[in-house]
């Protein structure tokens, strides 16, 4: 924390004390919680997933779709960032974005990753991990179709996560790719690309205010099979 207001060494007992005590104070698994008996559970993880998926959007649960994406390069070095669920079916969990970002270039050194959703309102979190693939273009060119033009001038500007002049020259070059996407709407960014992460572990967590969350593991057994496992909380 040095370099912050109240922050660094000489600070800690001070005002971060305080503020700590605060983070303490906060009360988590506040929403309303559903009932999971995993004895009921399907077979498959993506059938328990869009079951989940659907109660929470049913729920109102904010941006359910939006997951934690977890990589590491070549050397290890982990990184995490939030993205956009774009799909989930028997091939996996799907999400897009440019193959020249770091993330991009992660999954190109190092396959593994890792998805996870916290859905706090019902107190619900979703831990799957597994190899990720890119799409075929074809369907890479179908995402980036389908999103708003604005997003598709952002992809089209990529160098995504690089540093840049000037918040001006950005959006310049924003608008030079805005009036090209406008002038030809099938314009394609050719670094967008739609991954799949194809799981082996999927698990499934059901907070409880009393702290005895049920927790249910599905590993790959081969063939499209899946062991399960209760986990203790
Ligand atoms: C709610 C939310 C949704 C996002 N969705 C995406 C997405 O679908 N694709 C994407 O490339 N970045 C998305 N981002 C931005 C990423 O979190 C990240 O900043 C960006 O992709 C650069 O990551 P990288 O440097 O690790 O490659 C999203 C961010 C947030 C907060």
């Amino acid at each position: 924390m040095a370099g912050e207001p109240g922050g660094g060494r000489a600070q800690v007992g001070g005002p971060m004390r305080e503020r700590l005590r605060g983070l303490r104070g906060i009360p988590v698994f506040a929403g309303e919680i559903p009932a999971f008996d995993p004895d009921t559970a399907p077979d498959d993880p993506v059938e328990l997933f869009t079951r989940w998926l659907d109660h929470a959007l049913g729920a109102g649960v904010p941006e359910p779709h939006v997951m934690n994406l977890a990589t590491a390069d070549a050397a290890n070095r982990v990184a995490s960032r939030f993205l956009i669920l774009k799909d989930v079916g028997p091939n996996g969990w799907s999400f897009a974005t440019g193959s020249a970002s770091p993330k991009g270039r992660d999954l190109d050194a190092n396959p593994h990753a890792a998805l996870a959703c916290y859905w706090p309102r019902v107190g619900r979190q979703i831990r799957i991990a597994g190899t990720v693939a890119p799409e075929s273009p074809r369907t890479g060119a179908a995402d980036f179709l389908a999103r708003s033009p604005d997003a598709r001038a952002e992809a089209l500007v990529g160098g995504q996560s690089a540093p840049m002049a000037s918040v001006g020259e950005h959006e310049r070059e924003l608008a030079e790719a805005r009036e090209r996407v406008d002038a030809d709407p099938s314009l394609v960014a050719p670094e967008w690309t739609l991954y799949t992460l194809r799981p082996d572990y999927v698990e499934f967590w059901q907070g409880s205010r009393d702290r005895n969350h049920v927790r249910l593991r599905y590993t790959a057994a081969g063939e499209g099979r899946w062991q399960r496992a209760l986990l203790r909380p």
